[in-house]
């Protein structure tokens, strides 16, 4: 308030000494409230600003109301308008106000003994304030008062005794104060009070009986007191439409009365934390009107009424929780359809959860942990749709988890810790979207931790401690951005932990103690603050020295400890070794030192690159399932990314073949010696005793299989000349490129790879000589093409047989139709052979041909070309095959008349 303020007023004073002292008129009002203004040292939305200017009428101040009949101010509304300030003395002059409301404000200090002479006031609410001092016992004086509401402000003392004297109250709140003291037997006297809350005070002695002649009352509230004594049995004789009761949080003892049945018109029965005993009386069956029964945290005793309970139609609340209740969940617990919250924990409920708790279509929360319930859990549970906390922790529960249990959309909550519970987790409860703790601990839940349990974006909390999980942690947990809290320990997780996790902004707790994990212990994002603790009891993790582990194999500052290493490699059996790829290579001869000189230059030049075990497992999630890339017989293909950033493939090969593998790593040495643009880079080569694997090149484009046959892929005849055109020149270097043959012997669509700029490269070249076995897809394909494995004079595949392959790949790849779609005598290369060369038309894929006239003539001749060199390649006998060198060229012919078309 600034100086034109105290101007103003000094102007008005004047004024006013200028006139009668005794004026009783609106002047009075306007000045009163300006006396109000000056003590309000925050308006921060200033809200009494602009509007309460001399120059209008009081009357159009913002809150201000006058009567129509006296125009004095009857009616002061500053609610929420977050003002902070005293109220003056002066306030006393608004005689003629009848409604004052000032909640939620910061008004503070005492309340002005003035304020007395309001006696018009029927209206006052004070409530959300910080008003201090005792409470005037001039409320007595206001004995028009009907609504009195002292709420959430800082009174302290006892009620005052002259209170009893407004007896036309019919609402009396002072909670949330700190008043002390008894209630006073006189507040019988208020014989109009309806609603009567006095909770969160510090109030002693034992409810007053007078209180219980008040017959108009229908709210009590002394919730969080230190009331003592019994409830008496006339609190259900003199209160017939009381409808709320709350009395909770205090010391009252003794038996819930059995007449509490006339109280007929009560929704609302809370008696939470005191210390009743004794049974709950059947007849509280018969309250039919009761919504919301609370007796949690009592010391009541004895069963359930079996059929009774179900009477409670209205009942949305249930509440025994904390009890000594003993015997069976009552089965008429189905009736009670409007059930939301249903709250028996804690106590001692014995035999199993029926299916009649499915009939509870809107039961929101089922809490029923801490008690000796057994069997199994329902399977119906995941059909109330409406459920977002189930609390069944601590129980004798036996069963599986029920998939079914996925369907519920709005779980928000799921706690079955401490129970025995079986079998695998579901992979439905991926499907609980909405879950934000997720507490399945101390069970015997066993085999893996599903993947799909990445999909829980808003789970914060899980625990899967103590059960018997095993496998890896599966890498999509890193999708579960909101997890905060993650215990996972006490079980046989195996693998690495997924660096991935790192994403996980929110982690604060992580413990995966005592499993069996090993490898790298992430660093990054939230493992930077994580406690050591969390990594303890594990087979052989490594990393940062924080977590007080060993450092890392690989990591190239510990160079120091390569003995250390040495010892931990034996003991693992793991072994960096190099590798090569694929074919049919005249091992003897060449381990004979026969190779010509320039193939062993170009040995030399190969850069020999090292992967450690623990690196490919980390590239790799431990070869998690989200990573694989594709399987077949002959083992399985992971995607992965190495510290540098080069994406890989590992190829991981079944061990069941090990018999066959005793030449693996020096084949390998061999197959990786094998350069081409047109070959699938072999980086190397890791195996062990029970761990055999190449590291591949990874192939953004994946196999040339879903190209042509996919029907989101197109390729077109330029594409396919030129893929064709790869595949031979890789061929070629492998039957020509060093002084002995490789012989590749699967060549079939998958196991041509295509790079980012589509660019074809052979795989698997040389995997049969490296298993020491043809694959059998590999024999099917070949008979599929009236082929059978054709060996040369020194007894091993020879070349041609690829040629054959390669010249059934062409056919695939202009006709688009597998070889495999042919039976009985017909083969896919007499079809076109059958065609050629007049009905080419007739056999080419007909989404190559886009063009008519002129350039069709020319398509269809530059196709039929590709296919007679296609049947040149499959002739019966092997001798009157082409070699790949003319196929290439063949081929590079073709390609140049297509560019010039
Ligand atoms: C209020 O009373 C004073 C003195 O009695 C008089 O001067 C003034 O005009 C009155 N105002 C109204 C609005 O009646
Ligand atoms: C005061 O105003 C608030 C908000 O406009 C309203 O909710 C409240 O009922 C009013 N109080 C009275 C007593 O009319
Ligand atoms: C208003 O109240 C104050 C304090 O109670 C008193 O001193 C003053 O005389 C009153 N003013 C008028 C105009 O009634
Ligand atoms: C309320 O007032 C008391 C003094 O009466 C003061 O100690 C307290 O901090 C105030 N509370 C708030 C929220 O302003
Ligand atoms: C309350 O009423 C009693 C009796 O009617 C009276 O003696 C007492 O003074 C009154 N007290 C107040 C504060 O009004
Ligand atoms: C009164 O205070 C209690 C405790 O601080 C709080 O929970 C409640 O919301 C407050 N009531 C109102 C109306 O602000
Ligand atoms: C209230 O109850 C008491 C005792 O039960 C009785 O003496 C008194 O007359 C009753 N008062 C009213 C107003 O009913
Ligand atoms: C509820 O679940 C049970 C068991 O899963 C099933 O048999 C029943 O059909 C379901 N009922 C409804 C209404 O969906």
């Amino acid at each position: 308030m600034g100086k034109a303020f105290t101007f103003f007023l000094s102007t008005l004073c004047l004024l006013m000494a200028s006139s009668v002292m005794t004026q009783t008129n609106i002047t009075i009002d306007q000045l009163a409230l300006l006396y109000l203004k000056s003590q309000i040292i925050s308006n921060p939305f200033h809200f009494l600003d602009e509007s309460w200017s001399p120059a209008t009428s009081v009357c159009h101040w913002v809150g201000v109301t006058c009567g129509s009949r006296h125009q004095r101010v009857n009616s002061l509304n500053f609610s929420n308008m977050a003002l902070s300030g005293r109220i003056p003395r002066e306030f006393g002059n608004l005689s003629f106000l009848v409604s004052l409301d000032l909640r939620s404000n910061n008004f503070h200090g005492n309340l002005p003994q003035e304020m007395a002479r309001l006696r018009r006031l029927k209206f006052l609410r004070l409530s959300v304030n910080n008003f201090s001092g005792k409470v005037p016992s001039w409320f007595g004086f206001l004995h028009q008062l009907q609504f009195l509401n002292l709420g959430n402000n800082s009174f302290t003392g006892p009620i005052p005794l002259s209170l009893s004297n407004a007896s036309r109250l019919e609402t009396l709140d002072i909670s949330y104060n700190s008043l002390q003291g008894n209630i006073l037997e006189e507040i019988g006297n208020l014989y109009n009070l309806n609603r009567l809350s006095i909770q969160y005070n510090q109030l002693t002695g034992s409810i007053p009986f007078t209180i219980f002649n008040i017959s108009m009352i229908e709210v009590i509230a002394f919730t969080g007191n230190n009331l003592s004594g019994n409830l008496l049995n006339s609190l259900c004789n003199g209160l017939p439409i009381l409808k709320r009761l709350f009395l909770s949080t205090n010391k009252l003892h003794g038996n819930i009365p059995e007449g509490i049945d006339n109280l007929h018109n009560m929704n609302w029965l809370s008696i939470q934390y005191n210390q009743l005993i004794g049974s709950i009386p059947f007849t509280i069956f018969n309250i039919s009107m009761i919504e919301v029964i609370s007796f949690t945290g009592n010391s009541l005793s004895g069963n359930l009424p079996k059929d009774e309970v179900g009477n409670l139609s209205s009942l949305l609340f249930l509440d025994l929780s904390g009890n000594n209740l003993v015997g069976s969940i009552p089965t008429s617990i189905g009736n009670l359809r409007d059930l939301q919250r249903f709250n028996l924990s804690s106590n001692k409920f014995t035999g199993f959860i029926e299916n009649h708790i499915c009939k509870l279509q809107h039961l929101g929360d089922i809490y029923l942990g801490q008690n000796q319930l057994s069997r199994s859990l329902s399977n119906c549970l995941g059909n109330i749709t409406s459920l977002r906390e189930i609390h069944l922790g601590s129980n004798k529960l036996s069963s599986n988890l029920p998939p079914t249990l996925g369907n519920l959309q709005y779980l928000v909550v799921l706690d079955l810790s401490s129970n025995n519970m079986v079998g695998s987790l579901p992979q439905e409860i991926g499907n609980l979207k909405a879950v934000t703790k997720m507490d399945l601990s101390m069970n015997q839940f066993s085999n893996e931790i599903p993947r799909e349990i990445g999909g829980l974006q808003t789970l914060a909390y899980l625990s899967l401690r103590h059960n018997k999980l095993q496998g890896a942690i599966p890498d999509s947990m890193s999708n579960m951005v909101s997890l905060e809290f993650v215990d996972l320990s006490h079980n046989n997780i195996s693998g690495i932990i997924p660096m991935s996790l790192e994403k996980l902004q929110y982690l604060k707790y992580f413990n995966v103690s005592d499993n069996q994990l090993y490898c790298e212990i992430p660093s990054g994002g939230p493992f930077n603050n994580l406690s050591r603790q969390f990594f303890i009891y594990n087979k052989e993790l490594c990393g940062s020295s924080r977590f007080s582990v060993p450092p890392c194999p690989t990591s190239s500052k510990h160079r120091s400890n390569r003995k250390k290493l040495l010892v931990l490699f034996l003991l693992l059996a793991i072994a960096v070794v190099f590798v090569p790829l694929t074919f049919v290579l005249l091992w003897i001869r060449y381990n004979r030192g026969k190779s010509a000189p320039q193939q062993a230059d170009s040995f030399s030049t190969v850069a020999r690159e090292r992967i450690s075990y623990y690196e490919l497992l980390r590239a790799t999630n431990a070869l998690s399932e989200s990573n694989l890339i594709c399987s077949g017989s002959f083992g399985s293909v992971y995607k992965g990314v190495l510290r540098s950033g080069t994406v890989i493939a590992v190829k991981v090969f079944n061990l069941q073949l090990d018999a066959v593998f005793k030449s693996f790593d020096t084949e390998c040495e061999v197959l990786r010696s094998l350069r081409h643009r047109n070959l699938v880079k072999i980086i190397t080569s890791c195996s062990n005793l029970d761990f055999k694997v190449l590291v591949l090149d990874y192939m953004p484009n994946g196999s040339l299989e879903k190209y042509l046959y996919s029907h989101n892929y197109f390729l077109d005849i330029k594409q396919r000349v030129s893929i064709m055109i790869d595949v031979a020149c890789g061929l070629e270097y492998l039957h020509h490129g060093c002084s002995l043959p490789v012989i590749h012997c699967d060549v079939k669509p998958s196991n041509v790879l295509l790079d980012e700029d589509m660019v074809a490269h052979l795989s698997d070249f040389g995997i049969s000589k490296l298993l020491g076995y043809i694959a059998p897809e590999s024999i099917l394909f070949l008979y599929m093409n009236g082929l059978t494995l054709e060996y040369g004079l020194d007894g091993i595949v020879s070349t041609k047989c690829d040629v054959y392959s390669y010249g059934i790949l062409l056919l695939e790849m202009f006709t688009r139709r597998k070889p495999n779609e042919f039976e009985g005598d017909l083969s896919l290369k007499k079809w076109v052979s059958y065609s050629l060369p007049e009905a080419v038309m007739d056999v080419v894929d007909a989404n190559l041909l886009t063009t008519t006239g002129n350039c069709l003539q020319k398509e269809l001749y530059v196709v039929a070309s590709i296919m007679i060199a296609a049947l040149d390649c499959c002739a019966e006998f092997p001798a009157r095959r082409n070699n790949m060198k003319d196929v290439v060229a063949m081929l590079q012919k073709i390609k140049i008349q297509l560019l010039a078309s």
